[in-house]
């Protein structure tokens, strides 16, 4: 479609966009980052479900790729992904019963997915009963409050025991998310995710005893993995234990929540994520001098986890200037179709500009989009992704 042409010539706005040099070096980056700490990472695909985007973290060593429902499984699976973590219990019967298939008839492809329950482990025995195909799954360990996971040590000892009874189900390690116990780097929540996870490296440790091999443990997201590094991935004999990442939105970081409370955003770290993925609206009115509104709305870009962030203007007058910071200006609101823009005194912006603005929390920005274009720093478009949400 695009391809080759400046995005601004021919897009009409909104219009998300992908920095495509940021990406690449987010990818990169975080594939040094677990290579140097000695874990792996299987990237979480919920936050893209762009195959074109699986491909690059694959081809930077990333071991799997993640995905939060059979739905996101299948279409992993169609786009020839050969090794899925399924962050979730398999508890729909027909669902486990293709993977199950999946697993009988391609021995090159692996899969595992979390247990909380009998119930759950119950479902997998029964869906490769006769198919010759044998579940591995890790143990989840949730906390009170929280989300899914065992809570309790008589739950974990429980639904290991039906695994054991199980000959089609096969416990090769734990899981978790220390997502779900804090979403800032305060020093309480810091202190919280880090109580999290000894729990999960004791109980790593306890089910490790009956694994054949090393133990899967497997947690962190993009806002604790150091932490995640610091307590699960250390001090185990060699060989005894394989530490396996699930970050999901490092690939484009952000300008809100993400840039707030990475380990890779701080100053004091080289090299730092770049955020990759911006949305362009125009300015619709501009009806009082420290107001303007934009042709961006809740349709177009996450409001889940913070609002967007004006970066940058194009005026109107001049489509092929390039674009200039636009300072003090902040989103105040959003509506289905709209963002609200208030406006320093004496900000230039015109009915017509073009401005683009950052976002926070990307998962929620890319369901929105069915295509994505790749920009380069001249803003053509390089390539134009295709995202597959059910
Ligand atoms: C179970 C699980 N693992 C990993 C992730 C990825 O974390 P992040 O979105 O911070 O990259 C998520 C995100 O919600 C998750 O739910």
């Amino acid at each position: 479609m695009m391809h080759g042409q400046r995005i601004h010539d021919h897009a009409a706005t909104p219009v998300a966009v992908l920095d495509d040099a940021a990406v690449r070096h987010n990818v990169q980056v975080m594939a040094e980052w677990c290579a140097r700490h000695g874990v792996e990472l299987a990237p979480h695909g919920k936050t893209t479900m762009a195959p074109e985007l699986f491909r690059r973290q694959l081809a930077a060593g990333a071991t799997a790729i993640t995905a939060a429902t059979p739905t996101q499984v299948r279409v992993m699976r169609a786009h020839g992904v050969g090794s899925i973590q399924m962050a979730a219990q398999l508890v729909q019967p027909r669902e486990a019963r293709w993977v199950a298939e999946q697993l009988a008839s391609a021995s090159d492809f692996t899969f595992v997915s979390w247990v909380d329950s009998v119930a759950g482990v119950d479902v997998l025995a029964q869906a490769a009963a006769g198919t010759g195909a044998v579940f591995d799954v890790l143990l989840e360990l949730g906390i009170p409050g929280g989300r899914t996971g065992c809570r309790t040590d008589e739950q974990c000892a429980e639904v290991l025991a039906a695994a054991r009874s199980a000959s089609n189900v096969r416990v090769v390690g734990v899981a978790g998310y220390e997502g779900t116990v804090a979403g800032d780097r305060s020093a309480a929540s810091l202190d919280a995710v880090r109580a999290y996870l000894r729990r999960l490296r004791s109980l790593g440790e306890r089910v490790g005893a009956d694994v054949d091999g090393p133990v899967v443990l497997s947690a962190g997201g993009s806002m604790f993995f150091d932490l995640v590094v610091d307590e699960l991935a250390t001090g185990w004999p060699p060989g005894a234990a394989r530490v396996v990442l699930r970050s999901g939105c490092y690939i484009t970081h952000d300008h809100g929540l993400y840039h707030g409370n990475s380990p890779l955003d701080d100053p004091a770290v080289a090299p730092r994520l770049r955020p990759a993925l911006t949305v362009w609206g125009t300015v619709l009115s501009r009806p009082e001098p420290d107001r303007a509104y934009l042709d961006v709305g809740r349709r177009d870009v996450s409001f889940d986890q913070g609002l967007p962030v004006p970066l940058r203007r194009l005026p109107a007058s001049d489509p092929h200037a390039r674009a200039h910071e636009l300072d003090g200006a902040t989103v105040t609101a959003l509506n289905d179709q709209h963002a609200y823009l208030s406006l320093p005194p004496g900000t230039a912006l015109d009915v017509g500009d073009r401005v683009e603005v950052g976002i926070s929390h990307p998962c929620t920005t890319f369901d929105k989009w069915r295509q994505l274009p790749l920009l380069d720093d001249a803003g053509i478009v390089l390539d134009v992704i295709d995202t597959h949400f059910g």
